[in-house]
């Protein structure tokens, strides 16, 4: 079996997915979960995009032990400049460097000769291999880049001390055949590419970048690429635990394994999706809602009889318990402690008291308290700013019926400590509740998007809201999750407009660069 590096770019590519806004906190709990997951190496963001996301990159690399820690830059010593300051704490610091290679980007975008871009490659390559240990090249479009001219670049980036070279289908335009061929191209006419890991990055416009990413492991990369649940800029990136289940279980074609955890997948992906509000599809492969849910009767005696018959993946595998009722009004909060530590949370004595209240408080409202409920509480309280002057609900009043208009009352504290209070209304609940906290805040606030789902399943399952804002021109995200879904929907505007206030930068950098 040979070994394949997995390289994470969820806090990067995956970040740019539209709609997603993590925060520091909440970047910094995807990174320990990715660690705990077993990546090789993790891409936590590009540090020159803003000041925000370089203090991201700083702080996961100098938490984060077991893997690399790699950073994005362009191809210009600013932006290298600014990934080695953020990455040097790192465990093993190592730089990804890009630059685009196909007519299309060179001509367009970038405006450059080939002969130009060869030029700017081999000097950032250079200038980034005199402070990083290991440098990552990738050759932006690669797939729709000519053959010779890719050769040519690649050997020259490879003099100039690149050790990672990686052929991104940065449109998702390539097709298994032709993505395998262009690997082993590279590698039969590229002089000086023996010692060199060659690296895939499929995003999923035609839906195949995970066949894409399987077919250049075939055909000699060393290492790929991907983010968790796929989610990436446009229709995403290579789903990791897809790939990486597809090599276990078919492991007798394709001869070759990661470090993955698999057993570290769902819970990586329940956090993923909590935290980005990117909801995983029900029928989606391994850590989809009904990947595992045989509905036919046919199907169902089948797997009674021999799982195997219509079972090729165990839920077990990948870390999906069966049994997850655990916690109730009768246990305390040593247990409490225990079951967040099972799931790696490490929350202040504080921010433990507070988690464990709001659970108490839970068990005496809904029958059954389980492990997604749990989870949900505690990341919540876990990527929460202590210390932090924000907006909070006090109090709240809906008045709906069919035939009146929606009232809310809302009685907030504002982040000075003073306590205001309002009433207005709406076509409907949540527009009343919304309406009453616009004439509340001081902000300029629009509502972009808005999610509700339910955590688990039953009557009485918690409700969580998902929102997106632009709070004084800037967009934000926010979540709330609570057994009222008018309390999520109020909880996650505050939560979106409250993010704003610890943000440092009066603009997000990273939108306005175009990748
Ligand atoms: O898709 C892409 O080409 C990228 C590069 C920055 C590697 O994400
Ligand atoms: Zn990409």
């Amino acid at each position: 079996m040979a070994r394949v590096n997995v390289f994470d770019t969820t806090l990067r590519d995956g970040e740019q997915s539209a709609g997603v806004n993590l925060n520091r906190l909440e970047k910094i709990e995807i990174a320990k979960q990715l660690e705990r997951l077993g990546v090789d190496i993790m891409e936590a963001g590009f540090p020159a995009s803003s000041q925000e996301d370089f203090q991201s990159v700083k702080e996961i690399a100098e938490t984060v032990r077991n893997c690399s820690v790699t950073g994005l830059a362009r191809s210009f010593k600013s932006d290298i400049d600014a990934a080695w300051e953020a990455l040097k704490g790192g465990a093993y610091p190592r730089l990804h460097v890009f630059l685009a290679t196909s007519p299309i980007h060179m001509t367009h975008k970038l405006k450059k000769t080939p002969e130009e871009v060869v030029q700017i490659a081999v000097e950032s390559v250079a200038y980034a291999k005199e402070r990083f240990p290991v440098v990552q090249w990738s050759a932006e479009d690669a797939t729709r880049s000519d053959y010779d001219f890719l050769v040519h670049i690649i050997e020259k980036v490879i003099d100039a001390g690149a050790d990672v070279i990686n052929l991104p289908d940065t449109v998702g335009y390539t097709t298994p055949d032709e993505y395998a061929k262009l690997f082993k191209h590279v590698k039969e006419n590229v002089p000086n590419i023996e010692g060199v890991i060659l690296s895939a990055h499929c995003h999923d416009d035609l839906g195949m970048a995970v066949s894409n990413s399987l077919s250049a492991i075939e055909a000699g990369a060393g290492q790929i690429e991907g983010t968790i649940n796929g989610i990436g800029e446009r229709a995403g990136n290579a789903a990791l635990e897809e790939v990486s289940v597809a090599l276990e279980i078919r492991k007798d074609r394709y001869q070759h394994e990661t470090g993955l955890v698999l057993k570290e997948i769902k819970r990586t992906s329940d956090l993923v999706s909590k935290l980005t509000g990117m909801q995983v599809p029900g029928n989606k492969a391994v850590v989809g809602r009904n990947a595992f849910a045989h509905e036919s009767g046919i199907h169902q005696d089948g797997v009674l009889k021999e799982a195997t018959t219509y079972e090729i993946i165990t839920p077990n595998m990948v870390g999906i318990e069966s049994n997850n009722l655990v916690l109730g009004k009768h246990s305390g909060r040593h247990a409490f402690k225990q079951k967040a530590q099972s799931f790696g949370f490490e929350l202040s004595d504080a921010k433990l008291k507070e988690a464990f209240d709001t659970f108490k408080n839970l068990t005496g409202k809904k029958k059954e308290v389980t492990d997604d409920d749990l989870f949900a509480i505690l990341t919540d309280k876990q990527t929460e700013h202590e210390d932090v002057p924000k907006y909070e609900l006090k109090a709240f009043q809906v008045q709906y019926g069919s035939i009146n208009r929606p009232t809310a009352t809302i009685l907030l504290t504002r982040p000075d400590g003073k306590e205001i209070e309002k009433a207005s209304t709406g076509e409907g609940s949540v527009e009343a509740i919304y309406n009453t906290l616009d004439e509340l805040l001081e902000e300029e606030v629009h509502l972009q998007d808005y999610q509700l789902n339910s955590i688990g399943k039953g009557r009485d399952a918690l409700a969580e809201v998902y929102v997106q804002l632009t709070v004084n021109d800037r967009t934000t995200s926010g979540r709330g999750s609570a057994q009222d879904v008018l309390e999520a929907s109020a909880q996650a505007f505050l939560n979106a407009v409250n993010r704003t206030l610890y943000m440092s930068q009066p603009s997000d950098l990273k939108k306005e660069v175009q990748l």
